[in-house]
């Protein structure tokens, strides 16, 4: 990705479906000098997702976006991030899957933190999977987002270490506690 030059900063979108402990995250790196980016724009599938909060906490514009018919959306997101002149897309905890012809128009623009420590454990119930199959680590990944899901090329990815102890509930905790420090590291990795 183009280098940064001078302190100008790119410009990001965050879309959430869920709580957006990572939107808050990479809200507040943004807002450190060194980090290469700022978030401009929230977008989200569902309009109670509690991360929308964030809108208004941190002044930042949000758009809820229903998903019914897929094409028509793909070209509405699409129209609504030309505007903000946005460059980098950040999902976060986004529960839907992006179009084939919108991965395409932003190639190498999209990425994504997942719960695992990919190429294992791709989909939802990452924790749960990892704790019956007595696995002994655990951790984040963040990739570029492709066609297919969870599969595009990595950026960074950190591992922490499963405890007898730890139920999914206690390694899901631990691992977002990780995913607050790898993702903000990730995007400053292909910026900088
Ligand atoms: C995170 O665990 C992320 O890896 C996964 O969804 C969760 C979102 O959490 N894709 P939050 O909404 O950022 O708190």
């Amino acid at each position: 990705m183009k280098k940064l030059i001078g302190p100008k900063k790119i410009r990001t979108a965050v879309f959430i479906s869920g709580k957006g402990s990572n939107l808050k995250n990479l809200i507040r790196y943004s807002k450190i000098k060194t980090y290469p980016f700022s978030i401009n724009l929230i977008i989200s599938n569902y309009n109670k997702a509690k991360g929308l909060k964030y809108s208004n906490i941190f002044n930042i514009e949000k758009k809820i976006i229903k998903y019914d018919k897929k094409i028509k959306i793909d070209n509405k997101i699409l129209k609504i991030l030309k505007k903000k002149n946005i460059k980098l897309i950040c999902l976060a905890g986004f529960m839907k899957i992006l179009s084939k012809n919108f991965i395409k128009r932003f190639d190498g623009k999209i990425i994504n933190i997942h719960p695992s420590l990919l190429p294992k454990y791709k989909g939802l119930n990452t924790h749960y999977r990892a704790i019956k199959n007595r696995e002994k680590f655990a951790g984040c990944t963040v990739h570029y987002v492709n066609s297919k899901l969870d599969s595009g090329k990595i950026i960074l990815q950190r591992k922490v270490k499963i405890s007898k102890k730890d139920n999914h509930i206690s390694l899901a905790k631990k691992v977002l506690k990780l995913e607050h420090l790898v993702y903000p590291a990730a995007i400053k990795i292909i910026l900088d």
